[in-house]
């Protein structure tokens, strides 16, 4: 008796590894063109699919339902899921996964280097020498400020926050301050070194201050003009958890009236737009949401969206759920 295969869709390119993987397990319509695919387009594609993987650009939720009745599962292939409407998937009695953990390290490493590249100017002193402006040496040229011994604060200190202290702590012997919902257990806390604050302390205290939070409508614009103003004049801000956690008009402005130093945005409201005003002002580093972006870790997000997929309908437990869906009787 030959077994039909459940039929997936891939909204993304995704690596051909990955895909091969997939292909030997299901009926795959993938995207492998890569293009930005509109609601309609991932709807037409899901339309009669059991599964599909997906990026952080591709909202997911009762619309997608409702048109792709078929739907059992989405593996994301992100560790933020912002993208995903969960009331919305358990009401559709759809599970929802992530990639937590494989990404952990590798964010950690690009956080605490976006944070050096703003305090110590780099991309900005690379723009001025590729201009060709650089003919003599100058006693505080780029000058910017330190590292090693300075404050550093986090804001969200999930699995990524806490391997950034672990850095800032025991790395560059910097003295670690954080903010959270709940305080971490005194055992979490010891081996980073960190020491849980209140938000304000956390603004006027900290040299550096690194963002690590998921998005959700609660904390959209958790950092603007009020927080920014309540920042040292010295300060340098990095945001790699979600465009919208910044109010990136705001920051603009800060940068350019040196409310703060300088700052480091991996993220943005409405990427991949970018605030006009972040593009005129020099003191900020921008990259294009690529803090995940190592080649292995990469490699081990998609895999582990596409062993989501396989354990699902191989009947297994998925690896990294996100919401709980009850048992239905006769599934
Ligand atoms: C990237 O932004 C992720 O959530 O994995």
């Amino acid at each position: 008796m030959s077994m039909k295969k459940p039929k997936i869709g891939i909204a993304r390119g995704v690596f051909p590894e990955v895909l091969a993987k997939l292909e030997a397990h299901f009926d795959v319509v993938s995207n492998q063109s890569d293009s930005v695919l509109t609601k309609a387009q991932i709807i037409a594609m899901l339309k009669d699919c059991d599964g599909a993987f997906t990026t952080g650009g591709d909202r997911i939720d009762a619309e997608v339902f409702v048109a792709c009745p078929r739907l059992k599962i989405v593996a994301n292939m992100a560790v933020g899921y912002n993208n995903f409407d969960i009331p919305a998937f358990n009401a559709a009695h759809v599970q929802a996964t992530n990639t937590p953990d494989v990404l952990t390290e590798t964010t950690a490493d690009f956080g605490f280097a976006l944070m050096m590249a703003t305090a110590r100017r780099i991309t900005e002193s690379e723009h001025f020498l590729r201009a060709g402006k650089w003919n003599k040496w100058g006693f505080d040229m780029f000058a910017g400020s330190d590292i090693h011994g300075a404050t550093l604060g986090i804001l969200g200190m999930g699995r990524i926050g806490q391997g950034i202290a672990r850095r800032g702590s025991h790395g560059f012997g910097m003295k670690v301050i954080y903010h959270n919902r709940s305080k971490l257990d005194s055992a979490t806390e010891e081996s980073c070194r960190a020491s849980y604050v209140t938000k304000e302390k956390l603004l006027k205290t900290a040299d550096h201050l690194v963002l690590v939070l998921p998005y959700s409508p609660e904390n959209h614009h958790t950092i603007g003009a009020a927080e920014l103003a309540q920042m040292k004049p010295t300060a340098t801000l990095v945001n790699i958890a979600r465009g919208g956690i910044v109010d990136d008009a705001a920051l603009a402005l800060a940068l350019k009236n040196k409310t703060i130093s300088a700052a480091g945005i991996d993220v943005f409201e409405g990427e991949p737009s970018v605030h006009p005003d972040l593009l005129t002002v020099p003191n900020v580093v921008l990259t294009p949401h690529i803090a995940s972006s190592s080649v292995p870790t990469r490699m081990a997000m998609a895999n582990l969206a596409a062993d989501n997929l396989i354990d699902f309908f191989a009947g297994r437990e998925v690896r990294t759920p996100i919401n709980n869906l009850p048992q239905r009787a006769g599934t």
